[in-house]
């Protein structure tokens, strides 16, 4: 642990140059990348810190359905007057490069990074360590850099969740055939999802008939990918799905109900717990998903970032763990996940106010609601 000091003063000693880069940057928000933003009120002398969250795709719900807005608000109760530059890379890996510089010549304090590619985005970190601006690994793991921390889940434990959850909905696995759809090669979590899935699932002694990976975790290469599977295997052939995120999920579904298969009978996995997923999860089409809670994980990082935007150490009792990322070993944040199915919704996302079962009741769900003990607005 000790050993991290040095670094993490080192730092925080740098943060204070750019300050100045930030007031002077306040007029122009929009830089030119194509998805940033700016919000809350410039410095205007007040000290206000300037962070910047850069996200890595659109296509997958969570990143402008809760983890922008999660954290944006946590930064504002922090901090009044800090301003967060904003950017999706819609998975391209080269436009998160340009929009880490915009974000650093706009004056960001701090960068809360999470890459679109994990080896790739080392030279974002090399290129803020110029600018002395610290980095934290947002959601997913940037390799062989000096990250200053981590914050995450346990994604093993994620992928352990889907395999358990799967084989239960199969009964006797043995002999029985799944389809696996996995994340993005160039995502660090999806092979850790994969890697926990896989410790169960081979176990089990279920046939993987066909397993992809899917570039970018994008919904419609998963359709076709699950489209491919069905013409190989033959629709009668396939017992259950194991897809990585409720994204994916939605894909291989579509593909099912235009192949023939009925998702009600074929359990699907999936992560994530976006609104579409669950009420999947409601009409039967999808037999889980795991929720990652978004606000602990937000509040997280709106906390850490703003310790190092003003030079103080890491909130005491935030930090929980260290992950080696092939450089270094990065003090880490890791929550936990939770899996999700019918039977429990009403205890997990909506007893945390993730959703209302107004939100997650509408038009054709209100019956399947009933059953799952969901009434009311809240
Ligand atoms: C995240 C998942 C997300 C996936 C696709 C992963 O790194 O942990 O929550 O579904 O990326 O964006």
């Amino acid at each position: 642990m000790s050993s991290k000091t040095t670094l993490r003063t080192a730092l925080t000693v740098g943060t204070l140059l750019p300050v100045a880069l930030g007031l002077a940057a306040c007029g122009s928000d929009d830089s030119g990348s194509d998805s940033g933003s700016t919000t809350g009120s410039s410095s205007g002398g007040g000290g206000g810190k300037t962070i910047a969250l850069l996200l890595p795709e659109s296509k997958t719900a969570r990143y402008e359905a809760q983890d922008k807005p999660g954290f944006e608000k946590a930064l504002k109760a922090l901090c009044a007057d800090c301003k967060v530059i904003y950017s999706n890379a819609d998975q391209d890996a080269s436009k998160q490069q340009s929009q880490a510089e915009s974000a650093i010549t706009n004056g960001a304090d701090v960068l809360v990074l999470d890459p679109v590619d994990a080896e790739s985005a080392g030279a974002m970190v090399t290129r803020a360590k110029q600018s002395k601006i610290p980095v934290i690994s947002y959601d997913r793991l940037i390799s062989k850099a000096p990250v200053d921390y981590y914050i995450s889940f346990d994604n093993l434990k994620v992928g352990k969740l889907q395999g358990e959850n799967l084989v239960k909905a199969l009964g006797t696995p043995a002999g029985k055939s799944i389809v696996m759809i996995n994340g993005a090669p160039t995502d660090s979590n999806a092979a850790m999802f994969k890697k926990g899935a896989h410790s169960v699932l081979d176990a089990s002694g279920v046939k993987i008939a066909k397993e992809y990976d899917t570039p970018d975790w994008s919904p419609d290469k998963a359709q076709t990918e699950m489209e491919q599977a069905i013409t190989a295997i033959g629709k009668g052939g396939i017992d259950g799905v194991y897809a990585a995120n409720d994204g994916t999920a939605g894909g291989a579904i579509a593909a099912m109900k235009g192949g023939g298969i009925d998702p009600t009978k074929v359990p699907v996995t999936g992560q994530d717990a976006e609104l579409a997923g669950v009420q999947r999860i409601l009409a039967g089409e999808q037999y889980m998903t795991v929720y990652k809670a978004p606000k602990p994980e937000t509040e997280a990082a709106a906390k850490l970032a703003y310790a190092l935007a003003t030079g103080k150490p890491a909130p005491a009792g935030l930090i929980n763990g260290k992950t080696n990322n092939g450089s270094v070993d990065v003090p880490s944040v890791l929550l936990d996940p939770v899996a999700v199915t019918k039977d429990n919704i009403k205890d997990t996302v909506v007893a945390d106010g993730t959703y209302t079962a107004a939100q997650l009741c509408t038009g054709k769900y209100a019956k399947a609601c009933a059953a799952a003990g969901l009434t009311g607005t809240r």
